[in-house]
């Protein structure tokens, strides 16, 4: 990473603190390394992220549907799913100082005693790569043994296959079909980092789309748009996404073919989601570890076959973090720097700031008034009342508020607002009964700059 870049890192990771979107987690303790909270704002656009995800793919679809499942399941899941064999990383230990490294990140890795170097550029030697399970594991009940080992999910996924025949029965939905879900997850990531984009636990939408065999390329081809086209859509800047086609040799134990929807970060290209092909691994081996027919029998053609999977996996706190750099920009204004967050309406955790301009002559009892009627319309709103009003501008614009509406003289004799807009700084004049109306449209016609 660049100084630059790394400078820009902190700006963001110093923001998010100073402002309440992310804190250190345990942090009156020492922390607990690469784990965090959300705060205030922080809690706000990871909603708005999993709102954005689940009206895209389920409230807005009729051939998907929604499902919550469990965190622990029967461990039998983890060894049919191939994770209890299959899912680690290649480790690593130096032999001087006894840190354990990802074998294919040791360019993304510091040395814990000299934070400058990279492993073996300290002197240390490394051990031969060794697989590392990346699934937490844990006990049920009061006994610790082996026949009470569970694990914490590594992915959503299994959930929403070990409950296909069930929402099949209580839906009779048929393939093409997609069954969504959103949760944590947990991985014993060895080398976590770079804040939130890979941490222990995590968030993930997921969403399977069961699918005829005949049609897993088109459904593909389908995923792979329609998933780059709502990043696009959450205002992310195009020219800093990309797709790209997994190489045989890095796709998942269970994919045929995966195409990663990456985001240019300071500290290089990133992947932000995953569209894989997870063909009928996951029915068919569940089917053959339990006993039971997962099959799907479709009653018109009397055929019964297991449906393919197209699997778009996306990153509830890494789209966040995404949305968070993106919208980051330092800009000179009068000799004065102006942070701001050019977040869309839709995903800014406060929607509008009302203002009165003075602390007198019936203004802040008008702008309370006017801030409620805004709050019960169900807009995210935010009342202030202290300091030079270009100061409280800037505070908006640094948490990405897109409109201030500001109650003034005008308000008071002729039932008039201003209006300010974060990106273009300019203002608006608007009649009170109009203000709903126009920050409505405003909103929904609201483009990147
Ligand atoms: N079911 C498929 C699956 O889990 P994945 O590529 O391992 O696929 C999907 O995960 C998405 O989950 C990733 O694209 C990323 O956004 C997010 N993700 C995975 N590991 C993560 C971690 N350790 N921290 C934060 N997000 C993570």
């Amino acid at each position: 990473m660049s100084s630059n870049d790394t400078a820009l890192m902190e700006k963001i990771v110093s923001l998010c603190k100073r402002r309440g979107f992310v804190f250190p987690a345990s942090e009156i303790y020492g922390g607990i390394s690469n784990t965090y909270d959300y705060g205030p704002l922080g809690v706000e656009l990871l909603r708005r992220v999993k709102n954005a995800w689940w009206n895209a793919m389920v409230l807005e679809r009729s051939d998907i549907v929604g499902l919550d499942s469990a965190i622990i399941q029967n461990p039998k899941t983890w060894e049919t799913s191939g994770h209890v064999s299959g899912f680690s990383d290649p480790m690593v230990d130096c032999k001087k100082c006894k840190a354990r490294f990802r074998a294919d990140k040791l360019d993304d890795s510091r040395c814990p005693e000299r934070s400058s170097k990279k492993p073996t550029e300290c002197g240390g030697e490394l051990t031969e790569p060794r697989a590392f399970n990346l699934m937490f594991k844990t006990n049920i009940g009061a006994a610790e043994s082996s026949s009470s080992v569970a694990y914490l999910r590594p992915e959503t996924a299994q959930g929403i296959f070990l409950n296909f025949q069930n929402v099949l029965n209580s839906t009779r939905i048929k393939p093409p079909f997609g069954i969504a879900q959103i949760g944590k997850s947990f991985r014993n990531e060895i080398t976590p980092g770079n804040f939130v984009f890979r941490t222990r636990e995590f968030e993930q939408a997921e969403m399977e789309f069961f699918v005829p065999p005949a049609e897993n390329d088109r459904w593909y081809e389908h995923w792979k748009t329609e998933r780059f086209n709502w990043y696009v859509g959450l205002g992310i800047d195009p020219a800093k996404l990309r797709q790209r086609e997994h190489d045989k040799d890095e796709l998942a134990h269970y994919s045929t073919g995966t195409n990663d929807i990456e985001y240019l970060y300071p500290f290089g290209w990133g992947e932000l989601e995953g569209v894989a092909c997870r063909t009928d691994f996951d029915l068919k081996r569940h089917s053959e570890a339990s006993g039971v027919d997962l099959r799907f029998f479709d009653p018109e053609t009397k055929e019964r076959y297991f449906p393919y999977v197209i699997e778009p996996a996306a990153g509830v706190n890494r789209a966040a973090l995404t949305l968070l750099i993106d919208a980051f920009e330092e800009q000179d204004v009068e000799g004065e720097v102006r942070t701001v967050l050019h977040f869309h309406p839709q995903v800014a955790p406060i929607t509008v700031g009302v203002f009165p301009l003075v602390k007198k002559e019936g203004m802040p009892e008008k702008a309370a008034e006017i801030e409620r009627v805004l709050r019960r319309a169900h807009f995210s709103t935010f009342y202030d009342e202290k300091a030079a009003i270009g100061r409280r501008y800037r505070r908006q614009d640094e948490i990405g508020t897109p409109f201030c509406v500001t109650i003034d003289g005008d308000t008071m004799s002729q039932d008039i607002v201003t209006v300010r807009h974060r990106d273009s700084m300019k203002q608006d004049k608007v009649a009170v009964k109009e203000l709903e109306a126009f920050l409505r449209d405003a909103i929904g016609s609201w483009k990147r700059a």
